[in-house]
């Protein structure tokens, strides 16, 4: 397979993300993206704002906007803020296009067709004082479960279970807060899940790869029995319920809930892409019939995503029984917490990424999320553990790497590659450790066991550094300068070698690496063997002393943040 489709879960268009959303997606995501791309893959990332829903609306009635002009700024926003955290989309798309609403209706009407849908009549919530039905997150009350007194009608955020408004306890209206509420029936669109519980059960089955946290969650929906489930909502903003391009009669009040259409965004941003102009045939890469079996499809999302991904969506597609592609790897995430706390977009516990920015580089913060990424367990965030792996692994490790080489080599050969002297035995041994740690480097990123990947890719840069120990240039230099300059040549050639293998994690710090020496990263491959990485750079060729790639973080600078963002 030689193509490579990368989706992100998708964030809330309801302000920038928080580091912990970050890392639960769009990042890891990026790195496997940008690796994959490395090694010569034909890789097509996507990622868009989710628009709809509950989320979208009750945001912008907080900010005082139309949905609309809310929708349109906060995308450009987030959009924004991905780019500078060098997250590589190919497009980042919105789920309110005009693609997803004809896809959306379109798979609707399929479902349709099939038997998988029914019109039911629902009970729903109804303020008298507010005129309207309020589902969701339009209404808040007492969890049924743990007896949080603020969960939201789809779920509670303190024990995490799924919601149905009318379960909520002591229930009022979260944009009046009237509890002058009442049960109403009112008609709703049921997608029937629960006549695909075998096929669903042996798609899932036919995945054996895919990890184990995903496969344990997945297994859990699967065992429980899939419940059938309404895909419709009392909203005015969504795609409205239409099919072949009529109004339902009953429906014209009424749209296609979030969870419906947002990961047939996925497919509609790829139409999105083409329509943008850059790229072609987006059907290629999405059906069957046209072309996409070379294709892998790689979804990473946080872990309360996975049912959503692994049984509602493949509904939707397999019920269509058209020949849609399908997922083949489902990488999920833990939680990131703050402090061991919850990081919260409401209640803007955390930092986020436009905040992030501000204090310090993207690739301070995308090292530290990706080196302590929560994969097999939820993982905590502290500024102080931040400051203590950038300080030691990028300042004191790559960072001195570069500069003490570079430096040297500018005072004794000069800013060009040294040619004199010869690899012996000392860069033999070199070679064949480079070569093991490039491998599992590789392999674990592969598995996309990312902190595995950093610390492989950390026990590199140690050993660049254990070489440059052994070898001293600094003395070689006065008894046999031939010797010394062969081991700065391979001092600078693991630099070009470091900026290659970094990329996926580091990327602008990786560039600047790689411009020292006049090399465009986006032009370079995956090494493919040490020996060749060290022969990359012609004796002669000129470089420039890099700045100083990381500074460290002081303990004031961390009491500082901890006052700022309320850290306990
Ligand atoms: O949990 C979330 O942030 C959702 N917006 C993810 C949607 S993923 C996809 F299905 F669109
Ligand atoms: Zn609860």
């Amino acid at each position: 397979m030689s193509r490579i489709l990368i989706t992100s879960a998708l964030p809330y268009i309801n302000g920038v993300k928080h580091l912990g959303n970050l890392v639960g997606s769009m990042l890891p995501a990026d790195v496997f993206a940008r690796f994959k791309r490395a090694q010569g893959f034909d890789v097509l990332f996507l990622c868009a704002t989710d628009e709809h829903g509950t989320p979208a609306e009750l945001a912008a009635r907080a900010a005082g906007q139309s949905v609309e002009r809310y929708c349109a700024e906060q995308h450009e926003i987030q959009k924004k803020a991905c780019a500078e955290f060098g997250l590589s989309f190919d497009h980042f798309g919105r789920s309110s296009n005009p693609q997803n609403e004809r896809l959306t209706q379109h798979f609707a009407a399929a479902l349709e067709k099939n038997g998988l849908i029914e019109e039911r009549v629902d009970r729903q919530i109804y303020s008298i004082d507010d005129q309207r039905f309020l589902p969701d997150r339009y209404v808040e009350g007492t969890c049924p479960h743990c007896a949080y007194d603020k969960a939201r009608g789809d779920q509670c955020d303190n024990c995490g279970k799924l919601l149905d408004p009318i379960e909520l306890k002591n229930p009022y209206s979260s944009i009046s807060g009237s509890r002058n509420l009442e049960v109403r029936e009112t008609k709703h669109l049921y997608l029937l899940q629960s006549k695909m519980q075998q096929a669903i059960a042996d798609w899932v089955a036919s995945k054996p790869e895919w990890p184990a946290l995903t496969k344990a969650i997945a297994g859990k929906w699967i065992k429980e029995g899939l419940q059938d489930r309404s895909i419709t909502r009392d909203l005015y903003w969504g795609v409205p319920v239409e099919i072949d391009g009529r109004p339902r009669p009953g429906f014209e009040a009424k749209v296609f809930y979030v969870w419906f259409d947002a990961p047939i965004e996925y497919i509609a941003c790829t139409e999105e892409w083409e329509a943008a102009g850059k790229g072609r045939n987006w059907r290629s890469w999405w059906r069957l019939d046209e072309g996409a079996g070379d294709v892998r499809y790689v979804q990473f999302m946080g872990k309360d995503n996975v049912a959503f991904h692994a049984v509602s969506f493949p509904v939707t597609i397999l019920g269509s029984k058209e020949p849609w592609k399908t997922v083949d790897t489902l990488k999920s995430l833990n939680w990131l917490t703050w402090y061991g706390g919850k990081f919260s977009t409401s209640e803007r516990r955390g930092v986020f990424m436009d905040q992030a920015l501000e204090l310090l580089p993207a690739d301070y913060w995308r090292w530290h999320l990706m080196a302590n990424a929560p994969e097999s367990d939820d993982a905590s965030f502290t500024l102080e553990h931040f400051a203590s792996v950038v300080n030691k692994d990028l300042a004191d490790v790559l960072g001195n790497f570069v500069n003490r080489i570079t430096r040297f080599c500018a005072s004794k050969f000069g800013e060009q590659v040294p040619g004199e002297g010869a690899y012996g035995a000392v860069e033999a041994k070199l070679i064949a450790d480079l070569d093991a740690k490039i491998a599992a480097y590789a392999a674990a990123l592969e598995a996309m066991e990312f902190r595995k990947a950093c610390a492989e890719l950390r026990g590199v840069w140690v050993a660049g550094n254990e070489y440059l120990q052994i070898a001293a240039p600094w003395t070689a230099f006065k008894s046999d300068p031939d010797r010394a300059a062969a081991s700065v040549r391979a001092g600078l050639n693991l630099i070009a070698l470091f900026a290659v293998l970094s990329a996926p994690f580091i990327p602008a710090t990786a560039a600047k690496m790689a411009a020292v020496f006049g090399i465009d990263l986006a032009k370079e491959r995956w090494p493919a063997s040490a020996q060749a990485a060290l022969e990359r750079l012609t004796p002669g060729t000129a470089f420039t002393l890099p700045e100083v790639l990381f500074k460290k973080i002081e303990d004031e600078q961390v009491a500082a943040w901890r006052v700022n963002f309320g850290a306990e």
